[in-house]
């Protein structure tokens, strides 16, 4: 130990060493766009850079540093944020210091053209480089180039216990696995959030046990195909194809992180997303079925009910396939809730095809989903080797006729529920009223009833009396908080 510096072991102090004169005591404000896991992202960067002095500041005109967290998944989203980009430029006429950076999947994406050609950025980050964002605001306050989109082989962020943002003490993202391998034709994931790689389960557990101990009451295990999550001891899943025998005995693989996080944690609702049909395992569904602190609700992103359109879409499985899995589903965990990802118009996307979404949909009755237009990505498979030929229109009406369909199936669900006490977490004041809570059911509903004495992150038992499509509205019928019942 350097007798010079008594708390030179101490993580606390190396970051105080770390703050240079310029960065303590200066705001920044990060905003978010896109997927739960930049939401996740945002949390990290947080926390890196408030080890080097920043503080988190909602006022956008007491920020020193803006970043956003972007996204690049369909054309819309980066429409948007490149137009926010410009408009927040406006504010370094009265503010002359202030910096603007851009993380995540645009970035990476992007790397130089917002710096260099568009001069819309200050700083540059892709999604693996966040660790070097202290760095990065240094060179750039020397007047060096601030870019760093070098993707990574290892889960990078493990060990870093994320600074929660915007959190209201009950839910929170623990991301367990990055990038995604699976190349579906029509994605920009694997492009700007690299190879796939998962994340040493014993920081998961540290990180969950922390919140359990900060009162949260629910996680969210976030990956892009939470399915393939496998240790055996870090790196990219292709090298476990090679590690040896003893590495892959001792593998760990999603149900068994699900179960070990159920069993460790048993007053906690486990959620997690997004599974791929094709990666799914019953062992997962069995685990599921075992552990009452596991939600039932599976989002299970199909895309299209058509087999030509699968295929085109390098999704690994058929509408067939599908069926079997959710009958599996409903089998095993009878009341689990279903919901989707869809694409309308997809290239050489027919009418026919249109019809078997349709058909699909109906045979299914999803609780809820997220429907889109096709959005060509540049450097996508897709892109390269099928043309964008369904006209705006003609993909805005059958993504029209998709979610008025998804509403009736949303309707039908929730209905079932009139009459049934359902059991809810308290997260938040109903939008509509300050006299209600608004929470949600295992199955991922909203509910809204009367507040009485309840208080954000009690569990109550509510009895449904009504409902929308997107609403679930009813009593509380338990006499006084639950603290549990799970166990
Ligand atoms: N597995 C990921 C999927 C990320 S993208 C996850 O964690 O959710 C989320 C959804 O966006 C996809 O399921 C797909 O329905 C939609 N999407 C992706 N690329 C798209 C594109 N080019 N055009 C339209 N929708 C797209
Ligand atoms: Fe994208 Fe398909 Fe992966 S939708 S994130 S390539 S599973």
């Amino acid at each position: 130990m350097d007798n010079k510096n008594p708390y030179s072991h101490n993580g606390d102090v190396m970051i105080l060493e770390n703050n240079t004169s310029s960065s303590v005591n200066k705001k920044m404000y990060i905003e978010s766009y896109g997927c739960q896991m930049n939401f996740s992202d945002s949390e990290i960067v947080a926390s890196i850079l408030q080890k080097v002095g920043y503080k988190t500041t909602h006022i956008l005109n007491d920020a020193d540093l803006i970043l956003l967290n972007t996204c690049s998944i369909r054309d819309k989203a980066e429409i948007t944020i490149r137009n926010r980009l410009k408009s927040l430029n406006k504010l370094k006429k009265t503010k002359f210091n202030l910096k603007i950076g851009v993380l995540g999947c645009m970035a990476e994406r992007l790397k130089k053209t917002l710096l260099e050609q568009e001069k819309i950025v200050d700083l540059v980050v892709g999604p693996d480089a966040y660790r070097d964002l202290p760095n990065l605001i240094n060179d750039l306050e020397d007047g060096k180039t601030a870019i760093n989109v070098l993707l990574s082989r290892e889960e990078t962020y493990s060990n870093i216990n994320p600074t929660r943002l915007n959190s209201n003490g009950v839910n929170a993202f623990v991301s367990i696995t990055r990038g995604c391998d699976n190349m579906c034709t029509f994605c920009v994931v694997p492009f700007t959030r690299g190879r796939e790689r998962s994340r040493d389960p014993k920081t998961i557990l540290d990180e969950i046990s922390t919140l359990r101990s900060h009162g949260y009451k629910e996680v969210t295990l976030l990956g892009q195909n939470v399915d393939s999550y496998l240790w055996y001891g870090g790196g990219p899943k292709k090298d476990f194809v090679k590690a040896n025998n003893l590495q892959k005995k001792n593998s760990i693989h999603f149900h068994d992180l699900l179960n070990l996080i159920a069993l460790e944690n048993p007053n906690i609702r486990i959620r997690f997303s997004t599974s791929n049909p094709q990666d799914m395992t019953i062992d997962v569904l069995h685990v599921m079925s075992r552990h009452k602190n596991i939600c039932n609700h599976i989002h299970l992103p199909v895309q299209s009910g058509s087999n030509k359109i699968l295929k085109n879409m390098n999704r690994q499985h058929t509408t067939e396939e599908y069926f079997n899995l959710i009958n599996l589903i409903k089998k095993i965990i009878p009341n689990c809730a279903i919901s989707h990802d869809m694409i309308s118009g997809f290239p050489g996307e027919t009418e026919q095809d249109h019809q078997d979404t349709i058909s699909l949909m109906k045979k299914i009755k999803y609780n809820f989903g997220f429907m889109f237009m096709y959005s060509e990505r540049p450097g996508t498979l897709a892109a390269r080797k099928y043309k964008d030929n369904i006209p705006e229109a003609v993909k805005k009406r059958r993504l029209g006729e998709i979610i008025k369909l998804q509403q009736e199936h949303g309707l039908f669900r929730n209905k079932q529920f009139i009459g049934h006490e359902v059991e809810v977490l308290v997260e938040k004041v109903s939008k509509k009223s300050k006299n209600q809570w608004s929470g949600r059911t295992q199955q991922n509903s909203v509910v809204i009833f009367n507040k009485l004495y309840f208080k954000i992150g009690d569990y109550v038992s509510v009895k449904i009396n009504s409902a929308t499509s997107a609403t679930l509205l009813g009593e509380a019928v338990s006499y006084g908080p639950t603290q549990k019942n799970y166990e």
